[in-house]
């Protein structure tokens, strides 16, 4: 079976390209530079050079793959503001309709399954602050749903095959956000707890995340369906960074008064990492997905040792 990553050369795309390599797929994946090329054939893929808004860079590359999975992502900022929002998601609409401009170009007998992949923040917790495969969509702009509901209705109005999987708000482990900037941070405590750090972030290992894509992509008759990709558990922020702190040997972090975090994150970021809600997987479980770090016991060692190799 062939699978195409694009945003390969990424955090979670290369972790994607690898596992799915070792679990039997062809992959191919598609990346914008050299540096990036490299890490997609190190993880067991074929590198694509292609410039997602151009489908003759890549549109045969596409025909007739199983499925395309799509990771890009523009780089963001240190503080993620309404602002800064606002222009990441001018670039994910911008991708993403180059995205289905290729596909669109295709038979529909050829044409892959659209894997499309945001954050938990876009589905609705609802009263039982809860969020599930069955979850509406937020109607109120919330954390990074302003970049993901936009994303999601250009999907929907081109009426390609498509499934919408969505990971925890915080995908952790060796690499990117948590492994190079919040796992240094927190040995030094220069990393706080945002608010009470009580709330209940929905989080999912690099790996899980990246197996649960490729997962997903295997899948026949999921087009239309969403799925949730985090750990299940219902670890607080505050258990996230003590933990890691702890097995660091570091001192507890400190707390930034919740009046105080979007100025220090910004406001977008704020309310996607105090998120308080419960996620259920249990659409994910009942297709055979088994999670690989089904807490952060296991994928907080897991992480530290990558980190410290
Ligand atoms: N990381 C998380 O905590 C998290 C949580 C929930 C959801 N997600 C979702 O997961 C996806 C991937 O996240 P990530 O953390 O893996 O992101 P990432 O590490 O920033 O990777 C994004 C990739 O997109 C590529 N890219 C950016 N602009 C591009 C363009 N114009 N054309 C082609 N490629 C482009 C980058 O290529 P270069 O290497 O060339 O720059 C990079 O490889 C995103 O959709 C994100 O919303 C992530």
């Amino acid at each position: 079976m062939r699978l195409l990553i694009l945003g390969a050369g990424g955090f979670i795309g290369r972790t994607a390209v690898r596992e799915a390599a070792a679990a039997g797929w062809e992959v191919t994946g598609l990346v914008r530079t050299g540096e990036a090329a490299r890490r997609v054939a190190e993880a067991g893929g074929t590198p694509h050079r292609f410039t997602v808004t151009d489908p003759g860079t890549w549109a045969e590359t596409a025909r007739d793959a199983r499925a395309v999975i799509d990771l890009i992502q523009p780089r963001l900022p240190a503080r993620m503001t309404r602002r800064a929002a606002r222009q990441v998601g001018a670039a994910r609409r911008e991708t993403t309709s180059g995205v289905l401009r290729t596909l669109g170009s295709l038979p529909a007998d050829r044409c892959p399954l659209l894997v499309s992949v945001s954050g938990v923040d876009d589905l609705d917790p609802g009263e039982e602050r809860t969020v599930s495969h069955t979850s509406p969509l937020r109607t109120a702009p919330y954390g990074f749903a302003r970049i993901g509901l936009p994303v999601r209705r250009l999907i929907e109005q081109s009426g390609l095959p498509a499934v919408h999987v969505y990971l925890g708000n915080m995908v952790y482990g060796p690499g990117k956000g948590f492994g190079d900037v919040i796992v240094p941070g927190l040995a030094r405590r220069r990393i706080p707890v945002l608010g009470s750090g009580n709330n209940r972030l929905p989080i999912v290992h690099v790996e899980d995340a990246a197996r649960a894509l490729v997962h997903v992509a295997g899948l026949d008759g999921v087009a239309g369906r969403s799925f949730v990709a985090t750990d299940g558990t219902a670890t607080t922020l505050g258990e996230l960074f003590g933990e890691t702190a702890r097995l660091l040997g570091a001192p507890a972090p400190r707390r930034l008064p919740r009046w105080l975090t979007a100025a220090a994150v910004g406001g977008v970021a704020a309310e996607t990492l105090t998120l308080d809600t419960a996620a259920d997987v249990s659409a994910l479980a009942e297709t055979g997905f088994v999670l690989r770090h089904p807490s952060i016991r296991e994928g907080l060692p897991a992480t530290l040792e990558e980190v410290n190799r």
